[in-house]
Formats: C-alpha cells, structure tokens, sequence
C-alpha cells in the first residue's frame, strides 16, 4: 500500500498536556497541566474552589458551607440571578428569595472546551480549560417555576487559565415576552487578614450603604480600609478600570477584578456579629479571611426584550 500521500501531521500536539476534568458527586474539576484547578458544583454553579498552581485557594468557603443542595453555598463564587438582596414589593420578583434562583437551582454541565478550540496558542500544552453550565425555566422547581414564570436561559462559562478565573453569564429571553433582571457574581476572595488589605479604585464614585439605611454616599479614600461591617454598592463604574484588592504589607495586589457589562460592584463583609448569626458561616472568626467583591449589574435593572441575549463577565487575576 503506497503511504506516500500520508499527511503527516496528524497526530501532532496529540501528546501535548491537556487539562484533566473530573465530574462527580455533582461536581466538576477541572486542572490544568501546570496545576492549577477550578472546582464547580451543579447546585448553583457555583465555583467552590479556585487554587494556583502552588495549590494556594484563592477563594474562601466556609466551613459550615452547605455543599449538598439544602441552601445556597456560603462561599465561592454564587450567582445572583434575577433579583440581587430581597426582592422588591409589587414586582414581578416579589415571590422569588434573596438573591434569585440561580445559586439554589442545579444547573446542566454543558461540556468543556480547552485552548485549541477556543483559538488560543498551546504551543506549551493546553493551558485554558473553560466550562460551560446551563439553566433554564423547564429545570427549575415547580416553586421558582411559578415564582419568575419567564422563558430564560442561562449559560455560565468558568474559563481557568495559569493566573485568572474568568467568569461569565449569558442571559437569554426565548420567550415572547420582555423581563427585567438583575445579576451579580458573588465572589468571596480567600484572604489572610481583613486588617491587611485595601480594596481600591473606588475613589469618586457614589455608594449605597446598606449598613445606613441605604443612604447614599461619594467614596473619598482611593483605599478602603475594611474595619467594621461593610456592605456597599458601588453604582456605574468604568468596567475597564479593574477593582484591585492590595496588601498593605507591601502596596502589591492581591487580586484586580476587571469586568465587562457588569457596571456595579458589592463589597461586603459581614464582621463578627453578622458572622455568628449566620448559621452557616464559620467559623465565627473567619469574617477575617474574606472578602466579597461582587461584580453586577444590581443598581437598576436590564431589561431583556423577547429573543434578545446579553452577556456580563468578570476576570479575576491572582497574585501569582
Ligand atoms: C451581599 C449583600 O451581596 O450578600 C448583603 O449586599 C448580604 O446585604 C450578603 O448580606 C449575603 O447574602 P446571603 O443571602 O448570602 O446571606
């Protein structure tokens, strides 16, 4: 047989490192050939784990985290959807707990995707892993069915590569009529001491201050300092100037989030009374290792017109 026409590239790169990805126990991980790994539950979607290559988590989750399915997990990366905090009276979230339905509904493990189909260079190996999770109306409980009764779908995308976790939601309208929604990513950052950062670039913006009766209020320090319970929304900022979380033991970064679509940003902390009351939060102590900073779209509200889509997401970068 003449083999002479034989192409010779295949096969090529076949032996390049790939992303390992296992799914059990309702949950998907994901690690890279460098080592670094995303953990993600079905319930919620949510990210519970985020470690660097050295195996250092990034993200904080509580150790009285309920992990199976009975509450929305204290930690990690919940997403908001459609309704941020309680829903307002007369509105058609009025029915619909704090925070919505997404990060206590379980979610569809779509598939993964790794550098080669995403067009990103692997000449060293795939080092991007992105997996994509979706919900819709026909999955959720006949309760939140009959809460929010609109044709959506949802699909989350969790992209990890060597030094960022990427998070992103698309929202999409497959009914004929419009909604209005609101959306946030819930994202506790794993940190070793509240006294020992300064969250930054907020200075000149206007806040809410849900902690004062939500008056509102102009930032004037360019470093907040988290020294009591914050819990703050910080409305319309340029999505291209990234919220930086800093050491004050050296004014170096610990983590900038960047955003796109998703205008607003929560910082919430909820020291140590709001600590011990909330039964799943611990140990009480912990306020101290955690931060929230919470990019969305939650000072208004979008309106989705009937077939229309739209997409928010974060990129959250650690200091490697
Ligand atoms: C934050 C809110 O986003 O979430 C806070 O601004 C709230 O007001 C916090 O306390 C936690 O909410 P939950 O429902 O997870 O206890």
């Amino acid at each position: 047989m003449d083999r002479s026409n034989k192409p010779s590239a295949i096969g090529v790169g076949t032996s390049l490192p790939q992303p390992t990805i296992s799914f059990r126990d309702n949950t998907v991980e994901a690690t890279l050939p460098s080592g670094e790994s995303v953990t993600v539950h079905l319930y919620g979607a949510t990210v519970t784990s985020w470690k660097l290559a050295n195996g250092k988590e990034q993200l904080f989750l509580s150790q009285k985290a309920h992990l199976d399915g009975s509450k929305p997990i204290r930690g990690g990366i919940p997403v908001v959807f459609p309704v941020f905090g309680p829903p307002p009276q007369n509105h058609a979230t009025s029915a619909l707990p704090q925070h919505g339905f997404a990060r206590n509904s379980t979610w569809e493990f779509l598939g993964k995707s790794s550098s080669e189909s995403l067009g990103r260079d692997r000449k060293d190996g795939d080092d991007t892993v992105k997996l994509d999770f979706g919900l819709s109306h026909p999955m959720l409980s006949d309760e939140f069915q009959k809460a929010w009764p609109y044709e959506f779908g949802l699909v989350y995308s969790v992209t990890l590569t060597k030094d960022s976790l990427e998070t992103s939601l698309q929202v999409q309208n497959k009914g004929s009529q419009n909604f209005d929604f609101q959306v946030l990513m819930h994202t506790y950052l794993n940190i070793e001491d509240i006294s020992q950062i300064r969250v930054k670039n907020l200075e000149s913006t206007t806040y809410i201050d849900k902690t004062q009766n939500a008056s509102v209020h102009t930032q004037q320090s360019p470093a907040l300092e988290i020294n009591k319970e914050t819990d703050r929304v910080y409305k319309s900022l340029d999505p291209k100037v990234p919220i930086v979380v800093s050491s004050t033991v050296d004014d170096q970064p610990l983590f900038s989030v960047a955003r796109q679509g998703l205008n607003d940003v929560v910082v919430w902390n909820p020291w140590i009374e709001k600590a011990k009351g909330m039964a799943d939060f611990g140990p009480d102590e912990a306020y101290k290792n955690m931060i929230c900073i919470e990019a969305g779209s939650v000072a208004s509200w979008q309106t989705l017109e009937a077939g229309d889509s739209w997409e928010g997401s974060q990129v959250i970068r650690a200091r490697l």
